[in-house]
């Protein structure tokens, strides 16, 4: 069944966005908006998420995983991405067959897991948590859904490593992750105020592989109009694809190093 996905008007609206955001007093709205959302994360209880989806589901199968997130996010807040625009992510996993894969924003692991079960053999995951606990937490339920970390398979099938760090450090170490491999699929779920400078260091570093897909999550709420900016004032190096409920694709055509920002 074909997804229900946004596409046609999204450039209009980027652009209208970028323009309501520019004055003063919307900056403050947008600010005092995701520091709400920041908090309502932090509510986002990520120990009973993590007893429950460990006690509830069928452990070595990440379809059980995935199901029983979905079945707690009925009944209570969730951070995840749910299953919709979880559809939305296995479509371009499958589409693009990435061998490398980063993650920005682990939480409790529901995207690694969606991502993790449709790599190609030999396909990689780095996932990236800033939180020490949620990354403890993230890692036991993508072992309990049935992936081994890089260490136990001398770098085999599906692997995966969770970084306890920031994006941004994550970043300035990832060769030392990825070798001279560019990353193939980048999930921006982190915080959007830092998807621009993240996805600037990215290019800097020449980190991204010629093709890459970057994925950024709440897009448009509280989203991030920067990047939009500098990605839609970029036509030759960025397309802006899909999204679905903010969650919003945009093929890099060039791996090499930013243009100009100012
Ligand atoms: C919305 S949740 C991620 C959800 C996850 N991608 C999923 O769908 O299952 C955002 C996570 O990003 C983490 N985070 C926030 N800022 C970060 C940063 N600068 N670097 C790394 N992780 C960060 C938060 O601790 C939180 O666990």
């Amino acid at each position: 069944m074909s997804l229900l996905v946004f596409s046609v008007p999204l450039l209009p609206v980027v652009a209208v966005m970028t323009a309501l955001f520019r004055s003063p007093l919307s900056a403050l709205c947008r600010q005092v908006y995701s520091g709400i959302l920041k908090l309502s994360h932090r509510k986002v209880c990520v120990s009973s998420t993590h007893a429950y989806v460990f006690s509830n589901c069928t452990h070595g199968q990440a379809q059980s995983v995935l199901l029983t997130f979905d079945l707690y996010s009925t009944t209570h807040a969730s951070s995840n991405i749910g299953p919709q625009k979880g559809a939305f992510l296995d479509e371009i996993v499958t589409r693009e067959a990435p061998l490398r894969v980063l993650e920005l924003g682990t939480h409790c692991g529901y995207a690694s897991v969606r991502i993790l079960r449709l790599l190609p053999p030999s396909g990689k995951l780095l996932t990236v948590e800033l939180d020490p606990l949620t990354a403890d937490r993230g890692e036991e339920i993508i072992l309990v859904a049935g992936f081994k970390n890089q260490q136990v398979l001398h770098h085999r099938f599906h692997s995966f490593q969770v970084l306890t760090c920031s994006s941004a450090e994550a970043i300035s170490s990832l060769p030392s992750h990825t070798g001279n491999d560019g990353l193939d699929l980048v999930l921006m779920d982190h915080d959007p105020e830092l998807y621009l400078q993240d996805l600037l260091a990215l290019q800097r570093g020449n980190l991204l592989s010629t093709s890459c897909v970057v994925l950024i999550n709440r897009a448009l709420t509280p989203g991030a109009p920067d990047l939009l900016e500098y990605v839609t004032a970029r036509p030759q190096s960025f397309s802006v694809g899909r999204q679905l409920h903010g969650l919003m694709e945009i093929r890099c055509h060039t791996g090499m190093s930013p243009q100009t920002h100012n």
